[in-house]
């Protein structure tokens, strides 16, 4: 009888896991899953080689192994560094990787414009979500910031530079997906970036999956650009006979529009299925699809917001309190003297103009002393909170 691999014991934040050898701290964490697992922005399970570019998965290795408990002298990339018997790893437990990781994020953003309102990736952007947990609200970055054109690379996908954090996933999917390799970093340091160089089209039927891998919205769907908000898209998981690809897909739909078509992805927000550019690209009629029902969406995610499964309508307490509906209800605004207050009369808070060194103090605030119709006496608009 084959001997039984030996199992790994790993404690990540106090919870211990066994895992096979060579299991990345990564990959164990998140057999542990939940808040341990650390953010990923460049490592892709599915695509050999990725992981080590962004440096957002860092940990504290506060025990090396059982045969030598030393601490690592640094932090470490969780993606990239394999896990050894005993050994005993810091993600969220540690203040050290919590500060680094903010530290890591206003690295990233130093480059990445903060455009998300106008961003197809807002709303299931990885580098939003981890700004909202590690960033800080502002920059210290006072250079002028790279800016790219954007491109149109091939029929179906736009690339925009300035949005790209170079974790080289795409490099990646097009190496080993398509097996066409066309694109690539070219230059180094800032002068990097990822170009077809003499902007050839991205051409291969498994090209499209290079937009599903991009954490930022610097490769988007050109037939989905600026088409809705993701929030307000249902989606559903459907399939279809495909000669190409599995054809599982997710489709974002809008009332019976189909207005975008990717492929699934799993808790960790990667690929389950590479798909091809025809079920991408070409299939949006609901039609070419055997819908299976609605995606489940993590509670969390912005996009649940719009979502209608297991919805529970709330009861009326008042209907079934009193088993038939209420014939009379007070119209609050014809009864409350709120309504007639004038809201310019109340003293505002202390400003700078009024304050006369008494922490207690009250006054009128400037902007609504009014002269003639929503003007202060400074002649700005009155109404308008922000001017002085
Ligand atoms: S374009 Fe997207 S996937 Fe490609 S390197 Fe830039 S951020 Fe990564
Ligand atoms: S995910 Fe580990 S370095 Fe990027």
């Amino acid at each position: 009888m084959a001997e039984l691999p030996k199992l790994l014991k790993v404690t990540i934040d106090n919870i211990t896991v066994e895992v096979e050898a060579g299991t990345s701290i990564l990959m164990a964490a998140r057999k542990i899953g939940g808040d341990v697992v650390p953010p990923a922005m460049c490592y892709y399970s599915k695509l050999k080689d990725s992981g080590g570019k962004c440096r957002t998965c860092l940990v504290r290795v506060a025990a090396g192994s059982a045969a030598d408990p030393r601490p690592m002298p640094k932090l470490v990339a969780s993606c990239r560094t394999n896990v050894m018997d005993g050994m005993v790893v810091e993600n969220i437990t540690s203040p050290t990787v919590l500060e680094a990781r903010k530290g890591v994020v206003e690295f990233l953003l130093i480059n990445h414009p903060l455009d998300c309102p106008v961003c197809d990736q807002a709303g299931e952007c990885d580098l939003q979500d981890l700004s909202y947990q590690h960033g800080a609200e502002a920059t210290r970055y006072e250079f002028k910031r790279r800016t790219f054109e954007r491109i149109d690379i091939g029929p179906y996908i736009q690339l925009h530079m300035t949005r790209c954090i170079l974790c080289f996933r795409c490099v990646y999917v097009a190496d080993q997906i398509s097996k066409e390799r066309e694109h690539g970093i070219l230059d180094r340091g800032d002068h990097s970036q990822i170009a077809t160089y003499i902007q050839e089209s991205l051409e291969n039927q498994f090209i499209g999956n290079v937009i599903d891998v991009c954490p930022v919205g610097a490769l988007t769907d050109r037939t989905f650009r600026f088409k809705n908000r993701v929030w307000f898209t249902k989606p559903v998981d459907a399939h279809r006979d495909c000669p190409t690809c599995t054809a599982k897909v997710r489709l974002w739909m809008r009332g019976d529009d189909v207005l975008r078509v990717t492929a699934r992805k799993d808790q960790w927000g990667e690929v389950e299925d590479w798909i091809c550019n025809e079920c991408r690209f070409e299939k949006k009629q609901t039609s070419d699809w055997t819908i299976e029902g609605p995606t489940s969406v993590d509670r969390h995610s912005v996009i649940s917001a719009g979502h209608y499964k297991g919805i529970q309508i709330p009861k009326e307490p008042f209907d079934e309190l009193m088993g038939r509906k209420p014939k009379l209800m007070m119209d609050i605004h014809k009864v409350s003297e709120v309504n007639k207050v004038d809201l310019n009369e109340i003293n505002g808070p202390a400003t700078g103009k009024t304050f006369n060194g008494n922490p207690h103090a009250s006054g009128i605030n400037v902007t609504d002393v009014k002269e003639g119709k929503g003007r202060n006496f400074a002649g700005t608009d009155s109404t308008n909170p922000n001017t002085p």
